[in-house]
């Protein structure tokens, strides 16, 4: 694959969100869980990354303290860049560093904005912190988050800073690949070390600002899922079975000793 991902990603900006919603009136309400709108949150990303990109080319963290409409106790870390599709389709966008652990993405070449733009923000989310992806993203039952949920979202550049212009990435020649990073202490919980064969990655679609997992994967290696393009991804364990209850069901009982156990 012919990414001159160095190059490529000098020649782009890129930049870090660090936003920390904290509501204090979403605490006040008390035990009941606050809900909150997931897209909401994705939208304060965008224009921030979208303000950012029109006028920065360094990497920047941004702290947001005011809270938007969605309110919660949200923590997401984004990086984003601008890309003409020309270059997504011969390049594509190389922004991990494996090396390092941490997580990111890889967009392979022949990669193509649909509905088609000419350039693209594409914005990598992670939704950090323990009142974030276990709040915001439940795993498929019986499995249990590993990492911090990531996103991997689009946006139409030409329309402004306006609201619905996400699009999707579609990639026609290899996969997408999300890198979540070490997972082994992330996952380790005390109890059993993180196992990639047996994880799963959780795809989740976003209606309505929330999020249900809809389909699992196998993982392709220990750090990462491979996908078909834009969404929301997780890695998930399975839950250790539950202990053998304290009265287990007996095998079936010959008929006689049924018969007097209920007589
Ligand atoms: C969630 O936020 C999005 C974008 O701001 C909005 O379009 C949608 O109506 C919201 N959903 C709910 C259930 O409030
Ligand atoms: C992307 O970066 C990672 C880590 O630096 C590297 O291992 C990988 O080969 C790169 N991929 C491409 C397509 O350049
Ligand atoms: C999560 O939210 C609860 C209250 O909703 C708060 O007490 C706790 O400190 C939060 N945890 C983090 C890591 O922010
Ligand atoms: C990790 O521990 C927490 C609380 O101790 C528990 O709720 C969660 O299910 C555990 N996860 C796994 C994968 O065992
Ligand atoms: C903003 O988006 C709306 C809805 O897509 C569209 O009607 C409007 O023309 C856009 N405004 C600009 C300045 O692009
Ligand atoms: C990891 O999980 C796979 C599939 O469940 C299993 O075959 C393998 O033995 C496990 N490896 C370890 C080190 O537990």
């Amino acid at each position: 694959m012919a990414v001159p991902s160095s190059s490529l990603l000098s020649s782009l900006l890129l930049l870090a969100l660090f936003l920390h919603h904290h509501c204090s009136a979403a605490q006040d309400r008390g035990s009941a869980a606050v809900v909150v709108n997931i897209s909401a949150v994705e939208d304060v990303v965008r224009d921030r990354a979208f303000e950012l990109l029109h006028r920065t080319d360094k990497l920047v963290g941004v702290p947001l303290t005011a809270c938007p409409s969605a309110c919660g106790l949200v923590e997401v870390q984004a990086s984003a860049l601008r890309v003409r599709s020309s270059s997504l389709w011969a390049d594509g966008v190389n922004a991990t560093d494996a090396a390092a652990g941490t997580a990111g993405f890889t967009v392979p070449p022949r990669v193509v904005p649909s509905p088609f733009a000419r350039r693209v923000d594409v914005v990598f989310e992670r939704f950090v912190g323990s009142n974030s992806s276990g709040a915001l993203f439940a795993a498929p039952p019986g499995y249990a988050l590993a990492a911090p949920v990531a996103a991997l979202l689009a946006y139409d550049v030409s329309t402004g800073n306006n609201g619905s212009r996400a699009v999707g990435l579609r990639a026609l020649g290899a996969p997408v690949r999300v890198e979540f990073g070490d997972l082994s202490s992330a996952a380790a919980n005390g109890t059993q070390p993180f196992n990639a064969t047996a994880a799963r990655c959780v795809t989740f679609a976003v209606a309505s600002g929330q999020a249900k997992a809809v389909a699992t994967h196998a993982m392709a290696s220990d750090t990462a899922c491979t996908v078909t393009g834009t969404g929301h991804y997780g890695v998930a364990v399975r839950l250790q079975p539950p202990p053998p209850s304290p009265t287990p069901p007996t095998p079936q009982p010959p008929a006689a000793v049924r018969e007097r156990w209920w007589a």
